[in-house]
């Protein structure tokens, strides 16, 4: 599109249907960065053709008019504005040096862009009398009913020094927390949970039922004023800063946003928009950025706005957390542990600073809830270091050419038929643990990750050439590689000949020749052999026993010492390990159960593999066959080094008293334990006691 016209009136049509959908009941239909992007096209379309700028353009106006809801319309004594937007340090570099001489020279207010919807509270003799939702900024819809549900919003301004008539301008927000709470509450119904908490304040606030509104936890953030009258009597003087409106606020009893800060100069401007963007996550209610505000309203007068927006105030945007992509694919992954799960294959996109691909769409139900096709654009969320998202799809955008994702019946890599592993799992799962090559690949990987045996060169495609290959057929033969076994994967061996210098040659140098096994393949040689010297809980993590986890290996180390007690274990002698409950317990034994798991666990000793925690020899075995508890808080030991000194003198420290208990140890503060063991007539110790104990054996006590 070439013509200025034209390309101005598609833009201009774009940007109100958008509006209208975001003002309105219907749900957007495209992202805040995108809308954000069309605004932004369009003031450069104008800056170079003023001739298009006319009053009605969308860069001249805030929020939509053409909403029709059943709200009674009424007029703003004063405007509703917007704010123009910075996307970059530089567009606040720029914003300051237009409102000051040089760049900084005004006291500044930063404060928190609340994601919420404004609104304008009308107080006359300091009773609420309105409230009223943005509107276009000219007149908004009359919402007092709901407003007046809203806990903080006061129906008595506090004071005797009160204006006639005031209207307090704010954001009506959905505290995270209750958002989700809400949407918790909405999935245990078998409901859609709502999209995000802003369309759910907005949604919560224009409905006709104020019950409705008034069973939402809605919150409110006061942070200007519009039309003001004091009658006869002196304005409050305070009112002459920004940040004494905020003072004043405060005194009325209406809540104002605790993160303003009054600031000087863009370096102490830039920290502060770092620090509040690092925070974004810890506040009480989203927010999509901050607001620089001129402090002396002197000035902010003299600065005057633009037909939509103040001069003397920014919107310095952050980078979106939410952005539209289209969902190519839906595929299925097969795990360490046989679960089958769907991820969404998408269109590369930035989303708060990483490029994303790939998002997990967890399970089949998962993936009927959020009601996503394939060919959807869909909004991806990612927040912080959360993973990514896909939160839903863009309903609007549909063009009839999306289909339905249907969940496989068979493993996409071993043909077996899902399963659940237990009526009412919400996973499935390939049951052929054993030969599935998804299910050896993945484990294998995982034996090599962080934390698990943290083996160099042994990753996803490490594991997946090794079993291609045939050269492991599981993870039972890893640590019986060769060198010579890995010739036999193309990913270890040199192609080509390597080239070498005549002079080498001469003095007797051999190069690698095609099919020798390369730096990497030695490198993963080397590190299994190292592998072999890992504590024993970094060997248990490895055997992806289901539920043992790091802090169930370490558990299971701490508490056994080798890995013929844990195998020879009883489901209740693993249960009664702290940190091991009775679904790991159950599953530990299950586990060992099976002979070609055994297996895995005998290759691996024969091959070296660290099967016991090193004990000191010189600490004397006093407490080897006794069972102990330890229960309140003792004077010379943490709970963890109760636990390792019982160990470590050859006694199993347990978490739960029973018959087959030998003593409980009782510090101070104790609870039901010690009870339990007075009732059970097991011996009690007190520390004293239990040192001589360590000390000297059984006799002592
Ligand atoms: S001041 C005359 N301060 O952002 C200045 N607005 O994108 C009026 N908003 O319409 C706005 N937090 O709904 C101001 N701390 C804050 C804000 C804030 C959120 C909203 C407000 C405004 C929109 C502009």
């Amino acid at each position: 599109m070439t013509d200025p016209r034209a390309r101005h009136q598609d833009l201009v049509q774009q940007i109100e249907q958008h509006r209208a959908a975001y003002y309105g009941d219907d749900a957007p239909t495209v992202s805040d960065a995108e809308y954000d992007a069309l605004e932004r096209d369009l003031r450069a379309l104008e800056a170079e053709y003023p001739e298009l700028a006319e009053p009605d353009s969308p860069t001249q106006t805030v929020g939509s008019a053409g909403v029709a809801t059943g709200f009674a319309t009424v007029k703003h004594r004063e405007r509703m504005m917007s704010l123009d937007n910075a996307f970059s340090l530089e567009d606040v570099a720029a914003w300051l040096a237009r409102v000051g001489k040089e760049a900084g020279d005004h006291e500044l207010v930063c404060e928190p862009k609340i994601d919420g919807l404004s609104i304008s509270l009308t107080y006359i003799d300091g009773e609420l009398t309105q409230g009223l939702t943005r509107g276009d900024g000219t007149q908004g819809e009359d919402v007092t009913a709901n407003v007046r549900t809203i806990r903080g919003v006061p129906r008595r301004l506090n004071g005797k020094h009160l204006p006639n008539l005031v209207e307090v301008r704010g954001e009506v927000y959905l505290p995270i927390k209750d958002f989700e709470a809400l949407n918790e509450a909405l999935l245990a119904d078998g409901k859609a949970p709502y999209a995000n908490p802003r369309n759910t304040a907005a949604g919560s606030l224009r409905q006709k039922d104020s019950t409705v509104t008034a069973s939402r936890p809605l919150a409110v953030t006061t942070y200007a004023l519009g039309a003001l009258d004091w009658g006869d009597t002196a304005p409050d003087p305070r009112l002459a800063l920004q940040s004494g409106i905020y003072q004043v606020l405060t005194d009325w009893g209406l809540p104002v946003s605790e993160h303003a800060k009054v600031l000087r100069g863009i370096g102490d401007i830039e920290a502060y928009l770092r620090e509040l963007e690092a925070k974004r996550h810890s506040l009480v209610h989203e927010i999509d950025g901050a607001v620089l505000k001129v402090n002396d309203r002197a000035v902010q007068r003299s600065l005057g706005n633009t037909s939509r927006a103040p001069r003397w105030a920014i919107a310095y945007k952050f980078p979106p957390e939410e952005v539209h992509t289209t969902l190519e694919d839906i595929r299925v992954d097969v795990g360490r542990t046989g679960r089958v799960t769907p991820y969404g294959v998408m269109a590369p996109v930035t989303v708060a600073g990483s490029t994303v691909t790939y998002a997990t769409l967890h399970n089949a139900h998962e993936v009927k809830r959020k009601g996503v096709l394939i060919g959807d654009t869909v909004v991806l969320r990612k927040a912080g270091d959360v993973i990514p998202e896909i939160v839903g799809p863009v309903i609007a955008a549909r063009t009839g050419a999306e289909r339905a994702w249907t969940m496989p019946t068979r493993c996409p890599s071993c043909g077996s038929v899902l399963a659940e592993q237990k009526a009412g799992d919400k996973d499935l799962r390939c049951p052929n643990s054993e030969f599935c090559p998804a299910q050896i690949t993945h484990r294998i990987a995982f034996i090599g990750s962080r934390g698990a045996l943290d083996v160099e060169v042994l990753g996803d495609k490490a594991a997946a050439a090794m079993v291609e290959s045939g050269v492991l057929a599981n993870e039972a033969e890893l640590f019986d590689l060769t060198e010579e076994d890995l010739r036999r994967v193309p990913m270890f061996v040199y192609e080509v000949d390597e080239k070498i210098t005549k002079k080498q040659a001469d003095a007797g140098v051999v190069g690698r020749q095609a099919g020798d096994v390369g730096e990497n393949g030695r490198k993963l040689i080397a590190n299994l052999a190292l592998a072999r010297e890992q504590p024993l809980w970094r060997v248990v993590v490895s055997l992806s026993i289901r539920h043992v986890g790091p802090t169930a290996s370490r558990a299971l180390a701490a508490a056994f010492g080798t890995m013929g007690a844990i195998r020879a274990a009883s489901v209740d002698e693993l249960a009664a390990v702290e940190g091991v409950g009775p679904t790991i317990a159950e599953s530990v034994r299950q586990w060992f159960d099976v002979p070609w798991h055994a297996n895995i666990v005998d290759r691996w000793a024969a091959a070296g593999v660290r099967m016991a925690d090193e004990r000191d020899d010189s600490t004397p075995q006093t407490l080897a066959g006794l069972t102990i508890v330890a229960t309140g808080s003792l004077e010379g030991f943490t709970r963890d080094e109760v636990k390792e000194a019982i160990v470590a003198h050859g006694g199993k420290a347990s978490s739960s008293v029973s018959k087959a208990t030998d003593y409980v140890v009782v510090g101070a503060n104790a609870g039901s334990k010690a009870d339990k063991a007075e009732r059970l007539g097991v011996r009690i110790l007190d520390e004293p006691q239990f040192v001589r104990l360590l000390e000297h054996g059984v006799s002592a006590v």
